[in-house]
């Protein structure tokens, strides 16, 4: 069983992925009013035509997480447009350390995912104040970063989404770092296929992908739910897969005291092992910048 802190558009959206794949089942969270209810009665209503005998349950209860395997944290303002994810820093602080604290009395062997924003600094933060093993505490966000840009080449080259393998690193954000090195289709490099020029233009593309929706529609739902669904999939069915997530590091890539998004072996126990890359300079190069980025965030963080 697992448990979605957050009936928002994103957490309700998750916890109606993983009903329909029939992954677990599900306590929706949510302090609002009846909220969880309601989406968790909209979705029961459902289950008939998905063939899903599993549970889900809305409430405002934090204690009906109590052995939750999975804990996720949606909770939290999202960015208006305009907005960076940087901007709701401080606000969402407060809202994730409150909730960490339920966590950790109610589901203190829970693996803890973290997608409010801005991600790596709430994942520093749930690690930090939760006292897990680092390897219990990773955030969604180079993976929504990383199935962006697979989405974008794809369409570039009009060949299916499912033969583009890529991998996004660094910060959710603005200074995320696309490995093109790493991306290919069907392992055709993907410097083989695109020129360097079309290849940067397609990198922004994938920087900007979230803002682009909420410019439209006021905030992205569908691509991060599920991304979280993929992960829950992953650490419950333990399928070892690899995926860009944020982590806290101890050394690996030669940074510290910082979460950001890097490739590990997501199962069982959640991260089961960060795996170190060898980047080219200017690679690299992007990569501190997008750590630095990420703990001159963490500097302004208010107690
Ligand atoms: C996004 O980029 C919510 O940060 C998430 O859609």
């Amino acid at each position: 069983m697992i448990s979605i802190i957050g009936a928002g558009k994103v957490g309700s959206a998750a916890a109606f992925d993983i009903l329909r794949h029939r992954v677990s089942d599900v306590i929706l969270i949510d302090v609002a009013g009846n909220l969880a209810q309601g989406e968790a009665l909209d979705m029961m209503q459902a289950a008939p035509a998905i063939e899903f005998d599993g549970k889900i349950k809305g409430t405002s209860d934090f204690r009906e997480m109590e052995g939750s395997e999975i804990v996720i944290v949606v909770a939290g303002q999202g960015r208006k447009p305009g907005m960076s994810r940087i901007d709701l820093m401080n606000t969402n602080a407060k809202i994730v350390r409150s909730i960490v604290k339920e966590i950790v009395k109610y589901a203190p062997r829970c693996k803890l995912m973290l997608v409010t924003n801005p991600v790596d600094v709430m994942t520093y933060i749930a690690y930090r104040e939760s006292g897990f093993e680092r390897n219990r505490v990773f955030g969604m966000g180079s993976i929504l970063d990383t199935l962006r840009f697979r989405s974008h080449i794809a369409m570039e080259l009009n060949v299916s989404k499912e033969d583009v393998r890529a991998l996004v690193v660094g910060e959710h954000g603005d200074s995320m770092v696309p490995l093109v090195e790493c991306s290919s289709v069907s392992g055709i490099p993907l410097r083989c296929l695109l020129e360097e020029k079309r290849i940067e233009q397609i990198i922004n593309l994938t920087i900007t992908s979230g803002s682009d929706v909420i410019k439209l529609k006021g905030s992205t739902t569908y691509a991060p739910a599920t991304v979280i669904a993929i992960m829950v999939d992953a650490i419950l069915r333990g399928r070892n897969r690899v995926m860009s997530v944020s982590t806290y590091l101890e050394g690996e890539y030669g940074f510290s005291d910082v979460s950001v998004g890097v490739p590990v072996i997501l199962g069982k126990n959640g991260i089961e092992r960060v795996l170190e890359l060898e980047l080219k300079s200017e690679t690299r190069l992007k990569l501190e910048k997008s750590v630095s980025m990420v703990k001159e965030a963490i500097l302004e963080l208010e107690e």
